[in-house]
C-alpha cells in the first residue's frame, strides 16, 4: 500500500525516484508524485492515475533534483486526484512530506492548525504532517519532525525534506515498513526492498518509533525521545533479477513458474534424511519452547490464512497437536484462549500485514511463544518473533500471492514434521519417509506446471462464466478456498470455495450449466467421496473441471459432457497434494483474468502489503 522512495547522493534524484516507484507499483496505488530540490528551489510534480502519467509529464517538462522524494498513493482520505497526491507541503512551500499510513487524529490537529493560521488545500490526513512540522520548525527538520510526531496518533512511514537543509532527508516509522538502502556516498529510502535492489543490497530496517536522518555520507537513527539507537545494516541476499519479469508477460506468471525453485530453496538445508530429522536451529530460543507446546495457534490473512488451514491439518495429523487457525483481523476482537503452552505461528509473505501483526502481538502478550513464517528477513514480524522460519520465495511482486503460498506450505510441513519428532508421534523412519516424499515435491511441481498450455486452452470456454464454485475435501479444502480467491482477486469474477461435503447444504442450489464447478481430487481417502460430489453436480446439469491425478479412468467416464475437463496432475502422497493441486488453479485464474483483459499484477483496489487495519 502506497510506495515511498527518497534519495540523497550524487545522482539526479528524479530518475532514481521514478525507477524506485515503478518497482513498487505492485503495492497498489492510484496517484503519484515527486518533490525535488535543485539549486535552492523546491519543486513538485504530481498526477492522478498510474506512474506513466507522471513520467510523461516529467518527460514533457523535465525536473532535476539534487535530492528528493516520491510517492505512489493508495487513497484512504480523499479521492485519488492530483491535488490529493503526495508529496504534500506546508504553507511556506519549504517542507514536503510523503506518508504511508493513517493519521487518526488529523481532524483535531487540523482544527488547531487552522486556528493558528495554516491553510489546507487537500482532503488528506497527510497534509497535517507538513503543517505540524512547519509549526514546530526552528532550524532542524529532525527535531521538528520529532516534536510534530509527539502530537500524532496513528500509523505512519514518512519521509520529509526541507528546502533549506541541503542533501538531507528525515524518515520516521510507526507501523508501515520503511528501509534505508546504504550506497557509496548515497542513501536511499523506500517502503520495500525491491525498489532499491538495483542500487544496493545493504539495508537498515527502521523499527517503530525510529526517526532517521540521512545525508549522502551519514545515517543516524534516534527514537522519538531523541536518544540514538543502533540499527546496523543487514545484507539482503535477494537477487535483483528475481524482481524483474525475466521474459514472462507478468510477474504473476513468472512467480507461478518459480514455485519449484522457491519450494526447493525453502526446503534446502533444513532436514537430514539419514537421521530422519528436521533441522530448525534457526528458530533459536523458540526451538526449546516447542517441546512444551500443547497447542498451536496459526494467525494470518488472505492467502497466508489458507496456508494456515493446510498447516493445521499437517500439525494435527503429523504431531498430534491441536491447532487452530484465525484471521489476524478477527483474533484480537474475540477472547482467544491463548497462554503459555500455546505456540503462536504468524504466517505472512510481507511480514508487514497490520492485522497479522496485531494478532501476533496479542498472542504474545497473552504468553504464547511467537514464531513467524515469513518471506522478508528483517520485516516487523520477524523482529517481533522469538524465532522465525524464513520462506525463500524471493521477492514476490505480483499482488496475488503464488510462490509465497507454496513456500509457506513447505515451512509448515517442516514445522509439523519437526513437532512430530519432538513429540514422538513420528519415528525417525516415519519422518524420513515423509521427508523423502517432500523432497520430490519440487520436481512434481515442475511436471504439473509443464501442462500450463492445456489450462490456457481450457479458459477459452470460460470467458462467459460469471461465477465459479471450487470444491475440495480434507487437506485440499483450503486449496479450494485459495483457488477461488485467486480467481476473484485478479479476474473480478465471483468464485466461492467450499468443502465438497457442504455442497448439498446450500450451494448445490446454484448449480446449472452456466456454473463451472472446479473439483479437487487427490490420491487420498476422500477420493471416492469427491467422485460422489462430482456426480451430484453432474446430475444437476453442472459443468465440472476436475483437478485429478493422472490415470483415473473412473473420473474420465464421469466427465464426458461438453464443458467438462480433467486437469491432470502428477500423483503424490495425499499429505503433500496441496503443493500440486494449487498450481492448475493459479494458472486457471491467471488465464481467465488475462482473457478478461485485467491488470493481472496489479488488480484494482488491492495492495500487496496491507499495512492498515
Ligand atoms: C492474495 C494475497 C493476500 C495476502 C494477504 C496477507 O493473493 O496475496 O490475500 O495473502 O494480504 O499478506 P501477507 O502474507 O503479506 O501477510
Amino acid at each position: 500500500m502506497c510506495g515511498i522512495v527518497g534519495y540523497v547522493g550524487g545522482q539526479d534524484a528524479v530518475p532514481v525516484i521514478l525507477d524506485g516507484l515503478k518497482r513498487l507499483e505492485y503495492r497498489g496505488y492510484d496517484s503519484a508524485g515527486v518533490a525535488v530540490v535543485n539549486q535552492g528551489s523546491l519543486q513538485r510534480r504530481r498526477s492522478a492515475g498510474k506512474l506513466d502519467r507522471l513520467a510523461s509529464s516529467l518527460a514533457a517538462e523535465p525536473l532535476r533534483g539534487e535530492w528528493g522524494l516520491g510517492h505512489t498513493r493508495w487513497a484512504t482520505h480523499g479521492r485519488p486526484t492530483e491535488e490529493n497526491a503526495h508529496p504534500h507541503q506546508d504553507c511556506g512551500g519549504h517542507i514536503v512530506v510523503v506518508h504511508n499510513g493513517i493519521i487518526e487524529n488529523h481532524l483535531e490537529l487540523k482544527e488547531r492548525l487552522v486556528e493558528e493560521g495554516h491553510r489546507f488545500v487537500t482532503q488528506t490526513d497527510t497534509e497535517v504532517l507538513a503543517h505540524l512540522v512547519e509549526s514546530a520548525y526552528r532550524g532542524s527538520l529532525e527535531e521538528a519532525a520529532r516534536e510534530a510526531l509527539a502530537r500524532v496518533r496513528g500509523v505512519y512511514a514518512l519521509v520529509l525534506l526541507h528546502r533549506d537543509e541541503p542533501q538531507r532527508l528525515v524518515a520516521a516509522r510507526m507501523g508501515p515498513p520503511l528501509v534505508i538502502g546504504v550506497g557509496e556516498s548515497e542513501h536511499f529510502i523506500a517502503s520495500d526492498i525491491p525498489a532499491l535492489l538495483r542500487h544496493t543490497r545493504d539495508f537498515v530496517f527502521l523499527e517503530d518509533g525510529d526517526v532517521a536522518t540521512v545525508t549522502p555520507t551519514a545515517l543516524s537513527v534516534r527514537n522519538l525521545e531523541g536518544v540514538e539507537v543502533t540499527r546496523p545494516p543487514q545484507r539482503v541476499t535477494w537477487d535483483p533479477v528475481q524482481a524483474e519479469k525475466g521474459g514472462y508477460r507478468h510477474f504473476m506468471l513468472k512467480e507461478i513458474h518459480e514455485q519449484p525453485r522457491a519450494a526447493r530453496d525453502t526446503l534446502l538445508g533444513r532436514f537430514s534424511v539419514e537421521d530422519g530429522e528436521v533441522l530448525l536451529d534457526e528458530l533459536g530460543p523458540a526451538a526449546a519452547g516447542l517441546r512444551e507446546a500443547s497447542r498451536v495457534m496459526l494467525l494470518a490473512c488472505g492467502t497466508s490464512w489458507h496456508a494456515g488451514l493446510v498447516g493445521k491439518f499437517l500439525i494435527e495429523h503429523l504431531a498430534g497437536l491441536p491447532a487452530e487457525v484465525d484471521y489476524g483481523s478477527e483474533f484480537r476482537y474475540r477472547t482467544p484462549l491463548v497462554g503459555p503452552g500455546t505456540v503462536a505461528v504468524a504466517i505472512s509473505q510481507s511480514g508487514e500485514t497490520a492485522d497479522t501483526l496485531a494478532a501476533f502481538r496479542e498472542a504474545k502478550s497473552r504468553g504464547a511463544l511467537p514464531i513467524a513464517i515469513c518471506n522478508v528477513r528483517g520485516s516487523m514480524l520477524t523482529r517481533e518473533a522469538v524465532g522465525s522460519l524464513l520462506t525463500h520465495a524471493g521477492p514476490e511482486i505480483g499482488v496475488a500471492s503464488t510462490k509465497a503460498f507454496t513456500s509457506q506450505l513447505v515451512a509448515l510441513a517442516l514445522l509439523a514434521l519437526h513437532l512430530g519428532r519432538l513429540r514422538g508421534t513420528l519415528s525417525p523412519d516415519q519422518c524420513r519417509e515423509h521427508l523423502v516424499a517432500l523432497a520430490r515435491i519440487p520436481h512434481l511441481m515442475e511436471q504439473a506446471l509443464s501442462r500450463a498450455d492445456e489450462i490456457e486452452e481450457l479458459t477459452r470456454s470460460l470467458t462467459h462464466a460469471t461465477d465459479f464454485l471450487y470444491l475440495g475435501r480434507g487437506i485440499n479444502y483450503p486449496i479450494a478456498l485459495e483457488g477461488a480467491l485467486k480467481l476473484k482477486e485478479i479476474s473480478y469474477v465471483h468464485a466461492e470455495g467450499y468443502p465438497a461435503g457442504e455442497m448439498k447444504h446450500g450451494p448445490i442450489a446454484l448449480i446449472d450449466d452456466a456454473l463451472p464447478v472446479v473439483a479437487l481430487c487427490a490420491d487420498d481417502h476422500v477420493y471416492e467421496k469427491m467422485l460422489s460430489n462430482i456426480q451430484e453436480a453432474k446430475a444437476r446439469g453442472g459443468r465440472v473441471i476436475a483437478v485429478a491425478p493422472s490415470g483415473n479412468g473412473d473420473l474420465r467416464g464421469l466427465l464426458d459432457g461438453p464443458g467438462d475437463a480433467i486437469l491432470e496432475i502428477p500423483s503424490c502422497p495425499a499429505l503433500w497434494s496441496p503443493f500440486i493441486t494449487v498450481l492448475p488453479l493459479q494458472l486457471l485464474a491467471y488465464h481467465v483474468a488475462l482473457r478478461a483483459g485485467r491488470d493481472v499484477d496489479q488488480p484494482r483496489n488491492l495492495a500487496k502489503s496491507v499495512t492498515v487495519e
